[in-house]
């Protein structure tokens, strides 16, 4: 049987380099907050009952942000050090025997697939720690890994503490590690914090092993974006776009066509179905899902919604918790809030805003209305210019308008109101009675005609 395995995630410092009052592991990239990437990665490699992550600054917040996956937390009232992060806990994350796993909550790129690569080579091995590591151009930040003339690792030395032949090394501690549980607390509590932060460096562990005859072996990893710490806002975007390509080439492979990828913006939970093209400069957020043979214009953005099949979302369109049935359209310019339905088929134009109402099967409001509040049926036609007046100053009222019905251009619909099926209201008309089936409603002045007034203004005028 293969040995237990917990994993800590460190997440209680505030984050000082981010300069924010927020603490560093809420703050968002790919759509989700740091510490959830590194939940979920975690999730692959252990029972919730067996991850924990330690808090500390705003600790409430960050419980909240990732309770709902059952982990467990450890509170370190005082961020002294990564040491210090692990021994607060040491209560919960000894249980004798196996393996910990230690993850910082600001590394939200490692995969769950070298998560668990690097647990079955530490488990796989006689060494006391298996530390994952990679190779940068600038190195400057990480900690650096130094090696004897062998290659075996000495010790991490971080950058506050390395001299000039250190920091030349550009081999870095990625700060995931899986150490044999035993030996990590047989010689944690040696940590001193002699150094010039002052704190308890999790990472002279390391040394420390190495001076008491263990070895600690180094998973190496060729791709070092997997293993970015998000200590500084430039980070947070380099992460936020690392997150994003890696989202649109897994759609694109799943077979969605993105024209310029590098423009567009997809949250991490979104889901897009085959043969949906999306053009440059969208965005679609939250928990979207999108079907088959779609098209999302430019511009647009989308949060929260769900779409059918066929569906036509033409340029600069905005739309938030709503449902687009099969073969529906929306756009160009149009705004969707939430609450809206729009049915198969129906039809929303430009300079349209629709809010919590639903519009049925084929309907039509092509251009500059406001639908609110409002229950429209089946093949309609809502004409230009169309406002439900639902707001009383006070109190919203509903608009209920039946199947078949036809409302000319610019019609005011004073709310609460009912327009049968079938019926008609004439353009221009403001409407504040229900108007029956079949009827034709009409709500204006009638026009009048004054032949010659033009002449004889004129008359009166310039003499
Ligand atoms: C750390 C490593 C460094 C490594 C780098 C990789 C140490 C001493 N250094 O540096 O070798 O190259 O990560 O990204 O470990 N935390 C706590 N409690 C504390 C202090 C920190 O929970 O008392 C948490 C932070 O919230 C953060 C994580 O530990 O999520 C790492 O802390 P951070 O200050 O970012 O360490 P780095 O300077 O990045
Ligand atoms: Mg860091």
């Amino acid at each position: 049987m293969q040995a237990a395995v917990n994993v800590v995630i460190l997440a209680a410092g505030l984050g000082t380099r981010m300069k924010s009052r927020r603490a560093k592991v809420l703050h968002e990239a790919g759509g989700l907050p740091l510490i959830e990437h590194v939940v979920r990665t975690a999730l692959a490699a252990a029972p919730p009952e067996r991850i924990f992550v330690v808090v500390g600054c705003q600790a409430e917040q960050v419980q909240a942000a990732v309770s709902r996956y059952g982990v467990g937390f450890i509170e370190q009232a005082e961020p002294r050090g990564t040491a210090h992060a692990l021994l607060v806990g040491r209560e919960q994350l000894e249980p004798p025997g196996g393996l910990l796993t230690v993850l910082y909550g600001d590394c939200p790129l490692l995969t769950p697939a070298t998560l668990l690569r690097l647990i079955a080579e530490q488990q796989a091995s006689e060494a006391a720690a298996t530390v994952i590591t990679t190779r940068l151009d600038d190195p400057s930040g990480y900690g650096r890994v130094i090696r004897d003339e062998q290659g075996a690792i000495l010790a991490i030395v971080e950058q506050k503490a390395a001299g000039p032949a250190e920091l030349a090394v550009n081999e870095i501690n990625s700060g995931i590690y899986c150490f044999r549980s035993d030996l990590l607390w047989r010689y944690l509590p040696e940590i001193r914090p002699d150094n010039p932060a002052g704190e308890y460096y999790l990472t002279d562990i390391i040394g420390i092993l190495r001076r008491q005859g263990h070895k600690v072996q180094a998973l190496l990893l060729e791709d070092s974006t997997e293993v970015l710490g998000v200590n500084t806002r430039v980070d947070l975007a380099r992460a936020d776009s690392l997150l994003r390509a890696r989202k649109t080439q897994e759609l694109m492979l799943e077979g969605v066509t993105i024209r310029r990828p590098e423009t567009v913006t997809v949250d991490c939970d979104v889901r897009v179905g085959a043969d949906t093209v999306i053009e440059p400069f969208v965005q679609i957020l939250g928990r979207s899902v999108i079907g088959r043979d779609c098209r999302i214009g430019t511009g647009s953005i989308l949060k929260d919604v769900e779409l059918g099949e066929r569906v036509d979302v033409r340029p600069y369109t905005l739309i938030e918790q709503a449902r687009l049935d099969d073969d529906s359209r929306a756009g160009p310019f149009a705004r969707i809030r939430p609450a809206t339905h729009l049915g198969p088929g129906a039809h929303v134009g430009n300079f349209v805003e629709l809010k919590n109402a639903r519009l049925g099967a084929r309907s039509k409001a092509n251009h500059l209305a406001y639908l609110g509040d409002a229950d429209i049926g089946a093949d309609c036609n809502i004409g230009a210019g169309t406002i439900t007046c639902n707001y009383d100053g006070e109190r919203k009222h509903p608009t209920r308008i039946g199947n078949r019905v036809f409302v000319g251009s610019n019609a005011t619909l004073v709310a609460p109101i009912e327009l049968a099926d079938d019926c008609y209201v004439g353009a221009g008309s403001v409407i504040t009675e229900p108007v029956p089936s079949e009827a034709l409603a009409l709500g204006r002045a009638r026009q009048v005609i004054k032949e010659g007034w033009v002449r004889a203004r004129r008359a009166v005028t310039k003499p």
